[in-house]
């Protein structure tokens, strides 16, 4: 197989209208390759298309158009091969109470087909922290103890790319550094991790590379270090001894006096350099006293690219 852990080209998926809505375009020809190996964030705002994608991968959406290859095997050409190579954590909980995490855990491997010598149930549950409820019906769990046996049941084949949709939303830091400590070990074990959030700090924190996705389309993909980079504007932060009479700066460059008192000057790396900012303090009488940059985070990418033209930072 290639390299890709996902190829995907032309997705389109247009839902059925109902009770006489019109038809909602969900995917608007989407193309995105994922690479293997690595951690994956697919960000977008809610509605943007991110968990139709998703279970398109899983194959619980059928799509309208465009291929999906997963693992190198295509959706269409040989389903069971791609539907063993992926496992999918959903973003809604739909549990069956009557199961037992244990239970739970053995029914979905027998789905998948994996022969009881080869199946690792009390090592899942083990990873998931589940050990000591392993035995109790799942209506007795708490929402997070759910959520970590849909990890568990998204695990029990092996899959080499696992995909976890809003996986963190609405639930407890500890269960979030659960989650994360796993995702992280799993992914230095081979696997490939895709996840999905509208947590920005969440991608950027935990993912090499992002799609962002707004209105169904793609609207930019990037190694989440690029993606930082390709704002420009920049912002240096002056404490001075004492206030400046007159400041005459550089074309574009704007400034601010800070609530601290500090003088804010935030300018485009591309057109000016931060000596000749500190040049024209010090023309200005000016002794810095200390001084610190602040780079542009992923919510200012994210919103100059899902707020339109003209709006961008
Ligand atoms: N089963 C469905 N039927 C009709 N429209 C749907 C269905 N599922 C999702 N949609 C619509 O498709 C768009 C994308 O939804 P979704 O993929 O859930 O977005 P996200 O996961 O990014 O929040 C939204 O406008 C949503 O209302
Ligand atoms: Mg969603």
């Amino acid at each position: 197989m290639s390299n890709h852990a996902i190829e995907i080209t032309g997705l389109r998926k247009t839902y059925a209208g109902q009770k006489g809505a019109p038809p909602k375009e969900a995917l608007k020809g989407v193309d995105l390759t994922i690479p293997a190996g690595s951690i994956f964030g697919l960000l977008g705002p809610n509605g943007a298309g991110k968990s139709t994608l998703i279970n398109i991968l899983a194959g619980l959406v059928t799509k309208t158009a465009g291929q999906v290859r997963i693992w190198g095997f295509d959706q269409d050409i040989n389903p069971r091969q791609s539907r063993a190579a992926i496992g999918v954590m959903p973003q809604e909980l739909n549990m069956d109470p009557f199961f037992t995490p244990r239970g739970a855990l053995d029914v979905q491997a027998g789905l998948y087909g994996v022969p009881k010598s080869q199946r690792r149930t009390d090592q899942i549950l083990e990873m998931i922290g589940l050990s000591d409820k392993a035995d109790a019906y799942a209506r007795t769990l708490s929402g997070g103890m759910r959520r970590r046996l849909l990890l568990g049941k998204a695990l029990v084949h092996r899959p080499h790319v696992l995909v976890l949709d809003e996986p963190t939303a609405g639930v407890d830091i500890e269960l979030r550094q659960m989650l994360w400590a796993n995702v992280r070990k799993l992914n230095e074990q081979g696997m490939t991790i895709i996840l999905t959030t509208h947590y920005l700090e969440e991608a950027e924190e935990m993912c090499d590379e992002i799609a962002i996705i707004n209105h169904g389309a793609v609207v930019v993909r990037d190694k989440t270090s690029a993606l930082l980079g390709r704002l420009d504007a920049k912002t240096l932060v002056l404490r001075l001894d004492a206030p400046l009479a007159h400041l005459t700066l550089p074309d574009g460059v704007t400034q601010e006096i800070r609530a601290d008192g500090r003088l804010a000057l935030t300018y485009r790396r591309s057109q000016v350099s931060a000596g000749a900012l500190l040049a024209a303090v010090a023309n200005a009488g000016g002794v810095v006293v200390d001084v610190t940059s602040e780079e542009p985070d992923l919510q200012d990418v994210f919103l100059s690219l899902t707020t339109g033209p003209g709006q961008a930072a």
